[in-house]
């Protein structure tokens, strides 16, 4: 709860390494929800359901990449999903299909329709934000524009879903 009683929407972003596309997602969404003045409405997280990247910052290409268009990364952490997430939030986002099978296979049943792609709130037809990791500069810029339009639409959602 907030401090006018109502509940606040957790949203979290996953990908595998929690250090391209979910920490991009991250700190897109965090930079529209202050934008909208919705801080103590909405909040947004990042994990990875991969562990190799546990305390590692985001990739200096990702941070670059949002950094030119104004998003600020450096201070995000890599963590991994944990069992905890599937009842602390409120959806748990997934960039691609691999990420989005690990987590159902290992969430609670009546947590499981928290978990969707991101991709579900962007009209493109490919549904899911390819691994930049080892694709390079072009797939940086790739994750910037798919992102942005998903979180453009999941904003309203959330405004008109919550009433906020
Ligand atoms: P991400 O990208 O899932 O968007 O953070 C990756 C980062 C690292 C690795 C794979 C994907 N890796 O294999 O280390």
């Amino acid at each position: 709860m907030n401090a006018e009683n109502r509940e606040v929407v957790k949203v979290l972003m996953v990908c595998l390494g929690n250090i391209c596309r979910s920490p991009t997602a991250h700190g897109i969404f965090q930079e529209r929800i202050n934008k909208a003045n919705l801080q103590t409405h909405i909040t947004v997280d990042s994990a990875g359901t991969g562990s190799w990247h546990i305390g590692s910052c985001p990739d200096s290409r990702a941070i670059a990449a949002a950094g030119r268009r104004g998003y600020e990364l450096a201070h995000l952490r890599a963590r991994q999903v944990n069992p905890d997430d599937y009842i602390e939030f409120d959806y748990i986002l997934a960039m691609d299909r691999d990420n989005l099978r690990n987590m159902q296979s290992e969430c609670p049943g009546q947590h499981k329709n928290k978990l969707q792609l991101l991709l579900d709130y962007s009209d493109r037809k490919d549904k899911e934000v390819p691994d930049p990791y080892y694709s390079g500069g072009d797939g940086f810029e790739l994750v910037l524009d798919m992102v942005e339009e998903a979180i453009d639409t999941l904003l309203q959602h959330l405004i008109t879903r919550h009433s906020l």
